[in-house]
């Protein structure tokens, strides 16, 4: 833009711009009145641009954003007969969409047009002013180069209009890069932070106090825990108690309000954030995979790129899903579809297994996902699981019965705080935990 447009545009004012002074600097004068009229026009409409062009930017994102969201959940849409209103919602949104773009591009149109007429008729005003002015004190021939010059000034005035028409446009979208750049992760790496090579896998919450706002409530309240190296504990409680976010603490995706949490006792937020997530495998509530290969799913911590081929296959044998894979159609480098859309749940959950098999961590957290796999899958699901714990810390966030005997430990998580519980009540038919178990089940069912 700076060789294109902005330098030939600039001589090309300044040379007829000075070839007007020289033919006559009284009516040079006056027709250089009608410049700074002209750049409070092409400032006013170039503010304008700005604010539909921002507009415009937010109405593309809102549909961009919808798209994402519920073609992923076209399955949930259908079974549910929701087609016809996201039909609506899409329409309204691409509407707006198309509304907003379109007011752009009009008044991208229009204000060269709205300059041009403003700058030829204010000239046309001055001029025949300032003729009347010098009565005759001009020949034709010096007229008519003079009135060429003011011709070929209009050339670069609309020009450089474009030029800041362009960048006004381009703003909103600068700035929404700039909020973004702008956004502050609030964990934060301490500069000389550790770096722990290995860990036993000792975990340690003390007096650990959290909420995930300043307007939100408290969901964990001075908790304490200890947890030693190679132990199994299961964290049972009501839905929204508070399982999760323990992990995400261990993880160090959020800090806590107050407290410490140590590992090997070292306080996390000591050590380098990518030694703890490197320590830590987790196997998520839904389990998560990408599109691309089998492989490359299992091997997905390789950020080289480089897959061990071999590591990888092993971790499948283990996880119990090496069967299956040999089975797809390019076995280990068939593409599962977006988020692995082709795989059925249990395939899914044993793909899981074998990527966190393959990282060779020392800490292993399973949020277990509350809806139930067939007994087939469920058992070759347990056995991966039972060959992956073993040489792990494991903390299991348990929905079912099955997986809280599997625990050492199982701890109940209630009102921000944990209390320990015995594994023979959760077996006890009459027992407290029997009644709260019961009740997690409902409120499991009534999720799913
Ligand atoms: N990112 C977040 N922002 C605000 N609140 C959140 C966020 N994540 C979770 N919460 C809230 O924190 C509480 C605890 O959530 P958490 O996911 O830890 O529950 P949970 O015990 O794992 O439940 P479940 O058994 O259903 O998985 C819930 O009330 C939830 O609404
Ligand atoms: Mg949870």
């Amino acid at each position: 833009m700076l060789f294109g447009t902005v330098v030939p545009n600039t001589l090309q004012f300044l040379v007829m711009a000075t070839q007007m002074v020289v033919l006559s600097p009284p009516l040079a004068l006056v027709s250089a009145l009608g410049v700074p009229c002209l750049l409070l026009v092409i400032g006013y409409l170039g503010e304008r641009l700005r604010g539909i062009s921002r507009r415009a930017h937010i109405t593309a994102a809102k549909l961009s954003s919808y798209v994402n969201e519920v073609l992923p959940l076209m399955l949930v849409v259908k079974a549910n007969n929701g087609e016809l209103n996201e039909n609506l919602h899409f329409c309204r949104l691409a509407h707006d969409d198309l509304i907003a773009r379109l007011g752009k591009k009009k008044l991208k149109a229009v204000i060269p047009q709205i300059v041009q007429v403003i700058y030829i008729g204010g000239l046309i005003v001055l001029h025949a002013i300032s003729l009347i002015a010098l009565k005759g004190s001009m020949d034709g021939s010096r007229l008519l180069s003079f009135t060429m010059s003011l011709v070929l000034l209009i050339d670069p005035i609309q020009g450089m209009g474009k030029a800041f028409n362009e960048l006004k446009e381009g703003e909103p979208a600068v700035e929404r890069l700039f909020e973004l750049a702008q956004f502050h992760n609030k964990v934060v790496e301490k500069p000389n932070a550790l770096d722990l090579c290995y860990v036993t896998g000792d975990i340690k919450f003390s007096g650990v106090t959290f909420r995930y706002g300043d307007n939100l409530p408290l969901i964990l309240n001075e908790l304490d825990i200890h947890i030693k190296r190679g132990e199994r504990v299961a964290f049972i409680g009501r839905s929204g108690g508070g399982k999760t976010t323990i992990v995400k603490l261990l993880l160090r995706l959020y800090d806590p309000l107050y407290g410490d949490i140590f590992l090997d006792d070292y306080n996390i937020q000591e050590v380098k954030l990518r030694n703890i997530r490197e320590h830590i495998v987790l196997i998520p509530q839904d389990t998560m995979l990408f599109s691309g290969t089998v492989a490359e799913n299992i091997g997905y911590k390789d950020a080289s790129g480089k897959l061990d081929m071999e590591c990888v296959e092993n971790a499948a044998r283990i996880a119990n899903a090496d069967e299956f894979i040999r089975e797809l159609p390019h076995g280990y480098q068939t593409n599962i579809g977006p988020r692995g859309s082709l795989l059925s749940g249990g395939q899914r959950q044993r793909v899981a297994i074998a990527r966190a098999l393959y990282r060779k961590s020392s800490i292993l957290i399973l949020d277990e996902a509350t809806s139930a796999l067939d007994s087939m899958s469920e058992q070759l699901f347990r056995q991966g699981l039972e060959r992956l714990m073993k040489n792990h810390t494991v903390l299991i966030i348990a929905h079912r019965i099955e997986t809280m005997m599997m625990a050492d430990r199982v701890l109940l998580v209630e009102g921000g705080k944990v209390e320990e519980v015995p594994k023979s009540s959760i077996l006890s038919p009459d027992g407290h935990l029997a009644s709260l178990l019961n009740s997690f089940a409902d409120t499991g069912r009534r999720k799913n």
